[in-house]
């Protein structure tokens, strides 16, 4: 049996790419601050498990002990590969950088880049020692691509999710591991994240308008649809390029 440590599978396009795994033999592990008991329940149907660990992911000391507990437990003799897809994301804070908290920069950046640095460092630590294959994804955004006027944070974030996993992909080519690592950028999904981004004002979301007209003229993608594409990367995992940038917009294409 396989495993795929997830985070953020409480909701959104976590959620999803949970379902694929759980549907197709691979046990999930997933990481967010509340529990899913669909997840559970559709495990139970399938065959599979799903545990859940509630652990927020701003807590350096509960990211260590949490996958210090799942690494103990997904490296059997019996496991081929493990997964690791870090999703869990914030776009907040949605604002002028001079209008910025200290403390929201400091969880926004721990969050969407050091929470993913740590997890990924931790299990290719743990692969090594045990002699077992992972597939490290890391969930971007088009905004890690252009500067976006109220999205400072979010752009920086996921930018420097983009250079540490290429960085991160080169190392495990040159070191000669079978180690994948690559990104994956669902562009606009119908989530929470959505509404969080249309609950911001002009003056801190420049583009507002267009986010709310997404919504409206339904051009947001449903989950369910943008995980069976990247699941049908992910289950594949000979021909996973390492270090590649999947992009939704090109897989279904
Ligand atoms: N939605 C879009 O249009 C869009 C576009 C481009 C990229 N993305 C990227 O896609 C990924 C998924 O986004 P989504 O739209 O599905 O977001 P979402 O609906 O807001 O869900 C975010 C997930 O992250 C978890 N999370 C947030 N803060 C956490 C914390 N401190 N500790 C642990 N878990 C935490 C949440 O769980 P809890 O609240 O239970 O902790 C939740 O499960 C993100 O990486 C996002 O940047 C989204």
């Amino acid at each position: 049996m396989n495993y795929a440590i997830i985070t953020g599978t409480s909701k959104g396009l976590g959620a999803s790419i949970a379902e694929n795994f759980l549907a197709n033999e691979v046990n999930v592990i997933g990481i967010a601050r509340h529990v899913n008991k669909e997840l559970e329940e559709l495990a139970s149907q399938e065959g599979t498990t799903y545990q859940h660990f509630c652990c927020d992911l701003t807590d350096v000391d509960q990211l260590r002990n949490t996958f210090s507990k799942i690494t103990t437990q997904v490296f059997t003799n019996k496991t081929s590969y493990v997964y690791l897809i870090n999703n869990a994301a914030t776009v907040n804070p949605i604002d002028t950088a001079n209008n910025h908290k200290l403390e929201e920069v400091q969880t926004h950046m721990q969050i969407n880049t050091i929470a993913p640095m740590m997890t990924t460092s931790l299990l290719l630590k743990e692969a090594n020692q045990n002699n077992t294959q992972v597939i490290i994804a890391n969930v971007s955004s088009g905004a890690a691509d252009r500067s976006t006027f109220g999205w400072s944070a979010y752009g920086a974030s996921k930018a420097g999710l983009n250079r540490y996993t290429e960085t991160v992909a080169l190392e495990q080519k040159a070191l000669g591991t079978n180690h994948k690592v690559i990104l994956l950028d669902p562009s606009i999904m119908d989530t929470e994240m959505q509404g969080d981004i249309r609950s911001a004002t002009k003056e801190q979301f420049e583009e507002i308008e267009q986010f709310k007209k997404f919504k409206e003229e339904d051009m947001l993608r449903d989950t369910a649809i943008v995980a069976g594409a990247f699941f049908d990367v992910l289950k594949d995992v000979k021909n996973i390029e390492n270090g590649k940038y999947y992009r939704i917009n090109d897989l279904l294409s």
